[in-house]
């Protein structure tokens, strides 16, 4: 699969399911010659039964965005391939949940490995091939929680996702020069295997745990969060629109519940938003309250 007819080449990492598995299918839907990556190739088969059928240009390698080899092995490929890269999404993650005391620093440093340093592997293998062709476009996928830090025993989470967004202000301004664009996509609460794939700290237990009943509080909480969440797809057409906006914004937050709570964002104080965000899951009242 190469290119041909001036199609643009997209590559999405962490495909495998939810965000990156739209996200993949809809730009090749939209002739991108997209590269699906993921680092567990035996969760292609779907991707790869609907684009056969499809006939659309999508090809699946593998890549593990914690692994420098196997992202630049992956890249290189690419490159060889179409001899130019046109869209990154930096969409691989995951969330560690967990109170910050029962947390290790290998299982945070962990977090931060895949959301943030993940994140920049990418970008610095895509970005010479981007400076040489003088155009492209890199997508972070940030998070409502990386604009606001929403929830607790999610402390690692959020500082990944909230590095992502300043790393991705002042890259902004540095590849600005060679037509390279930067967005942020920030999320709502997404129906993905996010939860699913959610990580816990190995030493809770909540036979014993001082921070026991408020999790159980919490988790109960989510599902009023979970209940405003988006489909994949929702945030899949939003990367489709920036992708092919010529003058496209620096952040795009996506669904309801996003837009809101940013909007809550400005009208209360830090003490105020907090009530209400604690109120939000503690209470179980949402985010969307009219
Ligand atoms: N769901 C939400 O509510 C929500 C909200 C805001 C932001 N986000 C962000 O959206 C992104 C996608 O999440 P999702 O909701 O689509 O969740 P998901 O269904 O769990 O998908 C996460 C994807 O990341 C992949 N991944 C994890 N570690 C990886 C690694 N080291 N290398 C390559 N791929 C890796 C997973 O692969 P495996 O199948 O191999 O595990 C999976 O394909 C994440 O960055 C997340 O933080 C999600």
């Amino acid at each position: 699969m190469g290119t041909s007819n001036n199609q643009k080449v997209a590559v999405v990492t962490g495909s495998s399911s939810g965000i990156g598995f739209e996200t993949s299918l809809l730009l090749a839907r939209n002739q991108f010659v997209t590269y699906a990556t993921m680092r567990n190739l035996n969760k292609s088969d779907e991707l790869l039964k609907i684009a056969a059928k499809e006939i659309i240009p999508l090809k699946v390698i593998q890549l593990d965005v914690n692994d420098d080899n196997s992202v630049n092995s992956a890249i290189d490929i690419i490159v060889k391939e179409n001899d130019r890269i046109d869209v990154l999404v930096n969409n691989a993650g995951y969330d560690l949940f967990g109170s910050l005391e029962e947390l290790t620093i290998d299982e945070i440093k962990g977090q931060f490995e895949t959301n943030f340093f993940g994140v920049i592997r990418a970008c610095k293998a895509v970005i010479p091939t981007m400076r040489k062709q003088g155009s492209g476009t890199i997508i972070n996928i940030s998070s409502l929680g990386g604009r606001i830090g929403l929830v607790p025993f999610l402390t690692a989470y959020h500082a990944s996702k909230f590095a992502v967004e300043g790393f991705t202000e002042s890259l902004r301004q540095e590849l600005a020069q060679f037509n390279i664009d930067v967005i942020l996509i920030e999320p709502g609460a997404i129906r993905s295997n996010f939860i699913d794939n959610s990580k816990t700290g190995k030493n809770y237990n909540p036979e014993n745990s001082p921070y026991a009943s408020t999790i159980q509080k919490v988790f109960e909480g989510f599902q009023s969060i979970m209940a405003e969440s988006s489909h994949p797809r929702d945030v899949a057409e939003v990367i489709l629109k920036a992708v092919n906006t010529s003058n496209p914004n620096v952040r795009y937050p996506v669904g309801k519940d996003a837009e809101y709570v940013l909007k809550i964002r400005t009208e209360l104080s830090d003490k105020e938003l907090e009530k209400w965000v604690r109120e939000s899951y503690m209470d179980k009242k949402g985010f969307i309250r009219e």
